[in-house]
């Protein structure tokens, strides 16, 4: 069945095209859907900060924050799934709208605000589900009631209680939409959050931190720095961008999909070269030749949200396939 042509423009159009209400509809049809096998076709496999990955395409941050249809994305095809952002504090997220499409550019502005059940809800729901076939990445943000001062204990409790279910964590330190965050990727505030993260980290996790394609070359040289001070394990690059390239909109928030792919190259290149640690790749991927784009700016792993929105689950599957073709 053509996801483009029969099945989005169906979903498109539920709830009268309030987009928040189909995704939730979406993610409730793809809880129910039974557990299966990981997707791992003859050249698919890579191993990266000492994690094996059945194959380098991931599910990105924010589309199952609370992971509601963890056996479902393996049996989409893909390789690992990130859930989060989640916030030590349940916590309701911005207003409604707060998540608006704009298809001609196959891009999505979103100011969500980190809704979610929190991360001991979070806890509960990994510890219930048992093991998944493929490595679960949790993503961890700041509760937005906790001012900047507390937002290292806050991240600290969170990744405790999460600690056991987690293959890697990613440190969201990079999204438009809770206040005062992307200060966290200063010097000072990182280094002291990523301190008290791997003062925890007993059985040497990998930490990845998560970049905003906003940051100048020389704001991402300190950040880099920090990491690799701090025994990071890797960047994703990036979260969505409070830019607005070939999009006119009023609405704030950060800007993801196709507009956003030609920045997240650079970002990629450039956290690639100067760090040289492994590079999540995730910004705009709709097609096979944006991955491919993406492993030669030097990602070893790469991860969609916005282009499964535009092209289903087809997109996947390819991706995965262009992934083998560079081996
Ligand atoms: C996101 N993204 C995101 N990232 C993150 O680290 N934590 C989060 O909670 C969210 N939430 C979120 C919600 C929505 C509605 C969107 C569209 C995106 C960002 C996402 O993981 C990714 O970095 C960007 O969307 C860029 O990739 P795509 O969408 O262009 O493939």
């Amino acid at each position: 069945m053509s996801y483009e042509r029969l099945v989005r423009p169906v979903l498109f159009r539920l709830g009268g095209g309030d987009a928040e209400a189909v995704h939730e509809r979406t993610l409730r049809w793809l809880s129910r859907v039974p557990a299966g096998r990981a997707h791992s076709p003859a050249g698919a496999r890579r191993t990266v900060f000492g994690i094996d990955f059945p194959n380098a395409v991931g599910l990105a941050a924010g589309m199952d924050k609370d992971g509601r249809a963890l056996r479902a994305w393996p049996r989409l095809g893909f390789g690992f799934v990130e859930v989060g952002t989640v916030t030590w504090h349940p916590q309701p997220g911005n207003d409604r709208p707060r998540l608006f499409r704009f298809p001609e550019q196959e891009a999505i502005v979103n100011r969500m605000g980190f809704n979610n059940a929190g991360a001991q809800a979070l806890a509960a729901r990994l510890r219930a589900l048992g093991p998944l076939p493929v490595p679960l990445g949790i993503s961890l943000g700041k509760s937005k009631v906790t001012p900047l001062t507390g937002a290292v204990e806050d991240y600290v409790s969170s990744f405790r209680v999460l600690y056991e279910h987690g293959a890697y964590f990613a440190v969201n330190v990079s999204s438009p939409n809770t206040p005062g965050l992307r200060e966290l990727q200063d010097r000072a505030h990182l280094s002291a959050l990523l301190g008290a993260l791997q003062a925890e980290n007993r059985d040497r996790r990998p930490i990845l931190v998560k970049v905003a394609p906003d940051l100048t070359d020389t704001a991402l040289g300190e950040l880099l720095d920090v990491c690799l001070g701090h025994g990071v394990a890797g960047l994703i690059a990036t979260n969505t961008t409070i830019a607005r390239p070939g999009v006119t909109t009023a609405e704030t928030g950060g800007l993801s999909g196709r507009p956003l792919a030609a920045r997240a190259l650079e970002v990629v290149r450039f956290v690639a070269k100067e760090s040289g640690l492994p590079v999540v790749g995730v910004g705009g991927i709709t097609t096979r030749g944006d991955v491919t784009r993406m492993l030669d700016a030097g990602a070893s792993l790469v991860q969609l949200y916005t282009g499964l929105i535009y092209r289903g689950p087809r997109l996947v599957r390819q991706a995965v396939q262009a992934t083998r073709e560079q081996t």
